[in-house]
């Protein structure tokens, strides 16, 4: 089970990353364009998502259009405390940004007032593969699954969104999931909406 979900991350890594430059512009268009219809998107006011890296899909379409929209946005960075788990920073044209660890651009620790995952009203998250009912397998670190766990256990709408993004060649039939795996709400691709509608 555990080699598959390694075999398959690192298939559809590679996939991804093949995708061309003029590939992932389009894709984040029209990831941008899928978005925009939801109508849960539009009245989100406080909406944490990520800088893209490895191949995934373009977030910065959708940047320009939240802060078009007026919206709050964040994005993850490590818990200075609680090991492994996110926590979400301000993101606005005057953040100070550095390279993490892993060399992903992230906004600079400072006393910056930070929000709690459970204080979103929105969460676009990045993955590695999903399938159609809501399955998410991550790069691995299982960051997401230990900040959202509190979804697992309160099994009712409480707490934010949880959506994913993604190439539509992400998109697996069935995928080898664990008990600790966080289920999304819905996944947004460059090709559609699979889940809520609403
Ligand atoms: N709620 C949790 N509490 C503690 N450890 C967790 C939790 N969720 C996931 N983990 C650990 O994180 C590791 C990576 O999780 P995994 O689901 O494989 O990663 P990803 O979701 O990034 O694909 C696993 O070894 C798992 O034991
Ligand atoms: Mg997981």
């Amino acid at each position: 089970m555990m080699q598959d979900r390694k075999a398959l991350r690192r298939e559809i890594r590679q996939q991804r990353r093949a995708l061309s430059r003029s590939q992932q512009q389009l894709a984040g268009r029209q990831l941008a364009q899928q978005l925009s219809r939801q109508i849960w998107f539009r009245r989100a006011r406080h909406i944490a998502l990520y800088l893209p890296n490895d191949g995934e899909i373009d977030t910065r379409p959708i940047i320009a259009l939240c802060r078009r929209q007026r919206q709050h946005l964040y994005l993850p960075v490590l818990h200075p405390v609680r090991h492994n788990r996110l926590w979400f920073t301000p993101y606005t044209r005057k953040t100070p940004m550095r390279l993490n660890r892993y060399r992903i651009s992230e906004p600079v620790p400072t006393g910056q007032p930070r929000r709690p995952a459970f204080a979103l009203d929105l969460v676009l998250m990045p993955l590695v593969a999903f399938s159609p009912g809501g399955g998410r397998l991550g790069m691995g670190g299982g960051y997401y699954d230990r900040t959202f766990a509190f979804k697992l256990a309160e099994k009712r709408l409480r707490g934010p969104r949880l959506v994913g993004l993604a190439h539509e060649l992400q998109r697996r039939d069935a995928l080898p999931l664990e008990p600790w795996d966080v289920p999304l709400n819905a996944v947004v691709t460059d090709n559609a909406c699979y889940g809520i509608s609403y």
